[in-house]
């Protein structure tokens, strides 16, 4: 089946099988996942956020308006399409209002269902509008002192006011001493935040953004480490990108040129190295989960059908220009798609891009990421139509109730048993490759020692080690020590 495909594409039979033999000494790959460098996630160093002014208002940050006089919550009512009150004791979803960032200081709220704040004729407050124009956006004034007492300027240059549980209006003139009798002072409480590509650069805007990436990129992976992790034992990186790569050196804004070169700079140093680099469409346009690492602005997940095209073009591109490295390691279509029920896009997709690697790339492995919400066997028999396919899963002791309270030995058990047991099911003799694109040896064991974390790690290698195209530990670098894998190799945790 394999050797025919590559004759059906008058590939010469003799340099496919030599193509063939050099992936299979290959194979399965010990690899580390360059997070949180050419896709940005907060968490893993939120320093690269210092410099932004309101660094605590970036998009997608999730906040709930208290009329301090009323002592009520805003809410859109219907959770959006019709009018604003201020009449509520406690708050969700219909009282929860996400960013859109417009400058430092200027915004837009989006409520429940996806309309912006805006005014009416009567300059009341209403969530009708679909987009974002002058009447949608507002200005968040914030008491110096204490900075979750705000005040919100319209577009006609007035403050809006809670004049009574039903009527709030862009109509208060003049300034404020902040007093609890004021109307148009607000309290304001985030509570979600987020801290992607998009949040940094838009963030940072134009002017600042592009040397501040461009600084990152510059320091935090060079080819140092790639020494440093061939010494050590990898054989390859997984490297997440984002949509926007293939619109180097001028993306959409707000996100900024300079990851593609980063990029190349990778496939050299990986090949100087003899390394192979697993390139992993880590964000898609639309967002395919809503995390922070999806790209997205506000974390709806709205990829689908509508979005397929334009995600094969991003897989296109990075087919055809890497498709002759000989350091190319894989290609990943998506990672972590979260689609619901939406299943059918998520093939149709599959099916499509897959197609454009083989455009370039005959031998290739194309990597499918398994839905985060089904089974990991979701994809073995719709896989198992392709040629050099491999199922990625990912495998984290920490999100989901059973970890909450594991002990070490539990920790240990469930690797060994329930871990080992479902990678087995994906691992099959003539179907796709198995591969473990993201695991870390950290947990929820509070005070566990350096021996606990060394068997710890060593029982996911012994369980990793047999999925068929290898394993990825999330990530070579991290604020936390256990997050890192030049950490863990560093201090003796871990040892390949
Ligand atoms: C105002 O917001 C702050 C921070 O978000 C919160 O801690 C405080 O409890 C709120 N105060 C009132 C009166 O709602």
């Amino acid at each position: 089946m394999r050797y025919q495909n590559c004759v059906s594409v008058l590939f010469p039979l003799l340099l496919c099988c030599c193509y063939s033999l050099v992936a299979a000494q290959n194979l399965p790959y010990k690899a580390v996942n360059l997070g949180n460098w050419l896709v940005t996630e907060g968490w893993m160093k939120p320093s690269l956020f210092d410099g932004i002014v309101n660094k605590d208002l970036l998009d997608g940050t999730q906040v709930q308006l208290k009329s301090i006089k009323l002592q009520k919550f805003l809410v859109a009512e219907n959770g959006g399409g019709t009018g604003v009150s201020a009449n509520r004791d406690s708050a969700s979803g219909w009282e929860t209002f996400t960013l859109w960032r417009v400058n430092d200081s200027t915004f837009n709220f989006r409520v429940f269902s996806k309309q912006f704040f805006g005014l009416d004729a009567a300059k009341k407050l209403v969530a009708t509008s679909n987009s974002t124009t002058n009447p949608e956006t507002f200005q968040i004034i914030r008491n110096t002192s204490h900075p979750s007492k705000i005040r919100i300027q319209a577009s006609n240059g007035l403050f809006l006011q809670a004049q009574s549980e039903t009527v709030v209006s862009a109509d208060y003139k003049g300034s404020t001493n902040w007093e609890d009798s004021d109307p148009s002072v607000f309290n304001m409480t985030t509570v979600k935040t987020l801290q992607g590509e998009y949040q940094i650069t838009n963030g940072y805007g134009p002017n600042r953004a592009p040397q501040v990436l461009q600084d990152h990129w510059n320091t935090y992976i060079t080819e140092e480490d790639f020494r440093f992790m061939s010494q050590n034992g990898l054989t390859a990186v997984r490297i997440p990108v984002g949509w926007w790569i293939a619109y180097d050196p001028n993306p959409p804004k707000p996100f900024v040129g300079g990851s593609l070169a980063a990029l190349d700079n990778d496939f050299t140093w990986a090949q100087n190295h003899g390394m192979k680099v697993i390139v992993d469409l880590h964000a898609v346009q639309g967002s395919q989960n809503g995390n922070d690492h999806s790209g997205t602005r506000d974390g709806y997940i709205e990829w689908g059908d509508s979005y397929i095209p334009d995600t094969v073009t991003v897989i296109d591109f990075l087919a055809k220009r890497y498709a002759n490295k000989l350091s190319l390691g894989g290609i990943e279509l998506m990672n972590e798609p979260t689609l619901g029920p939406n299943l059918d896009s998520l093939k149709k997709y599959y099916q499509q891009a897959y197609d454009a690697v083989r455009k370039y790339a005959k031998t290739t492995h194309v990597i499918m990421s398994n839905p985060l919400d089904h089974g990991s066997k979701e994809l073995l028999s719709f896989a198992g139509g392709f040629d050099r396919v491999v199922i990625d899963v990912h495998y984290y002791n920490l999100f989901g109730v059973q970890f909450r309270n594991m002990n070490v030995q539990q920790n240990i058990d469930y690797i060994y048993n329930q871990t080992a047991s479902d990678l087995n099911g994906i691992t099959t003799s003539n179907g796709p490759l198995s591969f473990v694109g993201e695991w870390t040896a950290e947990w929820n064991v509070q005070g566990a020692s350096k021996e606990d974390y060394q068997r710890f790690a060593k029982a996911q290698l012994d369980v990793y080690s047999r999925a068929s195209f290898g394993w990825a530990y999330w990530a070579y670098k991290c604020q936390f020590n256990h997050w890192s894998l030049k950490w863990m190799i560093e201090n003796g945790y871990i040892k390949l």
